[in-house]
């Protein structure tokens, strides 16, 4: 056993894994900027109030929030999410609205660790900042679900609700209140009514489930400019043909959302962890950071879970990372050094072995390497000013080239086993 190892719920993501991470990355990019949306990256750690803004009767602000005291007296916590910090960011800058800004990487929450829920976890998302057009939440969702589409995934649902105007939501809430108050509930959800009514309904024990079956729904509150706003967001994704669940008791984890809110399950994962992302408006958080009253939404994708879904649907593997030519220099090794970095300067991706290992061991290595041709130097080809090519992965015969004839030979067969 190694001394150290990686906490618990933290991993390390290593090639050709890390080269999946990479290209979901970019598939990410290529979505959020054919529809404008620029990158931006908020710092992972942040004052803890930035985050503590969520609602206070979150668990991810309450349990699980990695928050301590720095050098200079400042308590910080490391980002649980990105929404905040991008918000205080535009309370911070105040950029051009609509501020359309997408972004990618770590967020950190004190979980209990198990398949799909890690300690510390990737998210790529977009938030627009400025507009409460219910067009936009059209915009936002079809690019999550664009999203899915380009990495391949089928088996993935979309839940739509509304949370109302905030004052719908209060009134619900209070009803909700009442209404769980007089039934029976576990223990953990009177816990939950205590803090958050709305909270109850995400309650999966099944002893509740009766109790959340007969609860009122939030649409017998929604006001005529909410009912509106969601009308118009199904119009508009039923002009787009994504089809969607509504799901009137989907409240979701966070406390600042208002009117949409959706998720995308992924309907292979088991349905503890099946969230694959979630979003929603967040109209009141800009304000609650010190900012004018600004509307918001946007969403989150759990990188990790959604590279789950696309494996057990056989799709979004990992790329092809080998490399297109491996060298072997038995004549020092010096020759190589010069051959590699004339090959990587002309485009073509190469390997070589080093340690003056036998011609033996580096053609077992160019073989591991996965490259597509060996190019070899021994005395008799240093002393013909030749080199010697050799076809891996096709067959063939080995043939020498000329020294200056190198590159383009390889770049014609390379191209000619790509067509
Ligand atoms: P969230 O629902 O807390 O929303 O997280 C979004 C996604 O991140 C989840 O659906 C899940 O895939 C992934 N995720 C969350 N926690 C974990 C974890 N412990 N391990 C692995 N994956 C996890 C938000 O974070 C909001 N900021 C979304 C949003 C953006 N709303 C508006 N704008």
């Amino acid at each position: 056993m190694p001394a150290f190892q990686t906490s618990p719920g933290m991993r390390d993501i290593l090639a050709p894994e890390s080269a999946r991470w990479r290209r979901f990355t970019d598939v990410f990019a290529e979505v959020a900027e054919l529809a404008g949306y620029g990158f931006v990256i908020p710092p992972m750690m942040e004052d803890l109030g930035v985050f503590t803004r969520l609602g206070e009767a979150t668990e991810i602000v309450t349990k699980e929030m990695y928050d301590f005291v720095d050098k200079g007296d400042r308590h910080v916590a490391l980002r649980p999410e990105q929404t905040a910090g991008v918000c205080r960011a535009y309370v911070e800058h105040r950029p051009i609205t609509p501020w359309k800004t997408w972004y990618s990487g770590p967020n950190f929450r004190y979980e209990k660790p198990q398949r799909g829920r890690y300690r510390q976890f990737d998210q790529v998302g977009i938030e627009v900042l400025g507009s409460d057009d219910a067009h936009l939440d059209v915009e936002v969702i079809a690019l999550g679900w664009e999203f899915y589409r380009r990495l391949g995934l089928q088996r993935v649902e979309l839940l739509l609700n509304s949370l109302g105007e905030p004052g719908d939501r209060a009134r619900y809430i209070d009803a909700l209140r009442s209404h769980f108050e007089s039934a029976d509930l576990t223990a953990q959800s009177r816990a939950t009514l205590a803090k958050n009514p709305l909270r109850v309904l995400d309650s999966k024990r099944s002893e509740d489930e009766s109790a959340i079956e007969a609860a009122p729904t939030i649409d017998q509150y929604w006001s005529d400019a909410a009912a509106e706003h969601f009308a118009t967001v199904r119009a508009g994704l039923e002009a787009l043909a994504i089809p969607y669940t509504i799901d009137l008791k989907l409240v979701r984890g966070l406390d600042y959302y208002r009117r949409t809110t959706f998720e995308f399950a992924g309907l292979t994962l088991d349905s503890a962890q099946n969230a694959l992302g979630g979003g929603g408006r967040y109209d009141g958080l800009v304000e609650a950071l010190g900012g004018p009253p600004t509307p918001g939404i946007g969403f989150a994708l759990g990188v990790d879970r959604t590279l789950i879904a696309c494996d057990d649907e056989g799709v979004f593997g990992a790329p092809d990372t080998d490399v297109d030519v491996f060298v072997v220099d038995t004549v020092g090794g010096g020759e190589a050094v010069v051959l590699t970095h004339e090959l990587r300067a002309a485009g073509i991706s190469v390997d070589r072995s080093f340690d003056g290992r036998s011609m033996k061991a580096q053609m077992k290595g160019a073989n591991r390497s996965g490259a597509a041709y060996a190019v070899i130097v021994g005395s008799d080809e240093l002393a013909a000013d030749e080199v010697a090519i050799r076809p891996l992965r096709s067959g063939g015969d080995q043939v020498s080239v000329a020294r200056s004839e190198l590159v383009p030979d390889l770049q014609s067969r390379l191209e000619e086993g790509n067509r």
